[in-house]
């Protein structure tokens, strides 16, 4: 189904109507707040470290009501999000990412938690990334838990000791391992066929060919002069290439499902961020003993981020005081954090937690993040919500996606549409 994103700036005026229509809060039925989540993590790892959250609420009084909109990425729980809205019904909390936050704080939708944040210093154990995303007019208005790095390359370790094949550490050495890996019989790349998940692949390559600077040029600022460039256009013809490796759309759409396949070793390498770590561990595999994780091609001094952060809604809670105070101290635990984003696969975004009892996987991330962060190597992702606005940001995901399954259409043509959505770009009011 092709997603059309409502534009946010229409809600604010709707919502001056239903706000004053909203009916009595079902929390209000409860002896204990009730607190409806709205998220996207419906995966078996997902869902393991959704629970511990789950677990958490439910202890310090109030009721965790879930609502979980299938479809990684998030795009489809957050069309659901506007519609609620929309309909005066907004959950109590919802998960969300990157500049989606400012536009939802611009309409007057969220509960401020500056207060809060000033008594807890939440300023002092957050990274910059997440102060930028986080607050609005200065005021923090959502309450980060995940740091994720995209930029990772899991591998069945099997198959590569199998085939004798070692760890590939740029483009043209992922081509040709993978071409190898393909002649013994076995799916090189781990990849269903949701937009995103193929879109992503982009965003690496784009790092690896060519370093954070283009990366930015590029994928943040939609700069003409670098999508005319001669990078970009290397980028879209090892896309393509990739594209002919990979072959014919497989009838696969999720991610759970290929890292399935990887962990059995019918495929060999996947491509994506670090919540495949937390479904591997929720299937009963190791790191470094089942898989191995690598920087993805080309990317070892980089890191693309992206960040979990939760809303609150507080019009549709019959407690709202006590939900955010309670539902801010939970979330920036940090032994909540520790456990959250270890189930989860992640880094905590507090930057002073202590990371003992992570994986390796999770160690290397780290270090990957604070050189890249001293080197100014760390880059959002647009593909994950960090960069642009959505209606930009899906765009260009349909657009990597048709691009990377149609050969008919040429890295030329794909050059010309992003000058288009370039030309677009602070239009559409979001
Ligand atoms: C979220 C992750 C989630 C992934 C796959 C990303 O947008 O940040 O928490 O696991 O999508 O659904």
């Amino acid at each position: 189904m092709t997603f059309n994103p409502l534009p946010l700036f229409c809600l604010g005026f709707i919502m001056a109507v239903v706000n004053a229509q909203a009916s009595t809060p079902l929390s209000q039925q409860h002896t204990q707040p009730e607190v409806e989540v709205l998220h996207w993590w419906t995966s078996k790892g997902e869902q393991r470290a959704a629970a511990a959250l789950k677990q958490a609420v439910n202890n310090n009084g109030m009721v965790w009501k879930d609502f979980a909109v299938r479809g990684g990425g998030g795009e489809s729980a957050m069309t659901v999000l506007q519609a609620r809205a929309i309909a005066g019904n907004p959950p109590t909390m919802a998960q969300i990412e990157g500049p989606a936050i400012e536009a939802w704080a611009r309409l007057g939708f969220l509960t401020d938690l500056e207060s809060i944040a000033q008594q807890q210093q939440w300023q002092q154990s957050l990274p910059d990334i997440a102060l930028k995303v986080n607050r609005y007019r200065g005021h923090f208005v959502a309450i980060p838990l995940t740091l994720h790095r995209i930029n990772w390359m899991w591998l069945n370790k099997q198959v590569f000791t199998q085939l004798n094949l070692a760890v590939p550490h740029t483009w043209p050495e992922f081509m040709h391992t993978a071409a190898i890996i393909k002649q013994a019989g076995i799916t090189p790349l781990a990849i269903g066929h949701e937009p995103w998940q193929v879109a992503m692949i982009f965003e690496m390559m784009s790092l690896g060919l060519h370093g954070a600077e283009h990366y930015r040029q590029l994928l943040v600022e939609l700069n003409p002069d670098a999508i005319t460039s001669t990078k970009t256009l290397a980028s879209l013809k090892m896309f393509r290439q990739l594209a002919q490796l990979v072959g014919p759309k497989q009838n696969i759409q999720e991610w759970p499902q290929v890292t399935s396949d990887l962990a059995q070793g019918k495929a060999a390498m996947q491509l994506l961020g670090d919540w495949v770590k937390g479904e591997l561990s929720a299937l009963g595999y190791q790191a470094d003993v089942d898989y191995l994780c690598a920087p993805a091609p080309g990317t070892q001094d980089g890191f693309i981020y992206n960040m979990d952060s939760f809303v609150l809604f507080s019009q549709n809670s019959a407690h709202p005081q006590q939900v955010s105070q309670t539902m801010a101290n939970l979330l920036m635990d940090k032994t909540l954090q520790s456990q959250f984003n270890q189930l989860k696969g992640s880094l905590p975004a507090r930057q002073d937690v202590d990371l003992t009892g992570f994986d390796s996987c999770s160690l290397k991330a780290k270090q990957a993040f604070d050189k890249a962060k001293a080197n100014n190597n760390l880059v959002p992702s647009l593909i994950d919500s960090m960069a642009l606005p959505e209606q930009q940001q899906n765009e260009i995901i349909q657009l990597l996606h048709r691009y990377f399954y149609q050969s008919e259409i040429t890295p030329e043509q794909v050059v010309q549409q992003l000058l288009n959505i370039q030309k677009r770009l602070g239009q559409d009011g979001f």
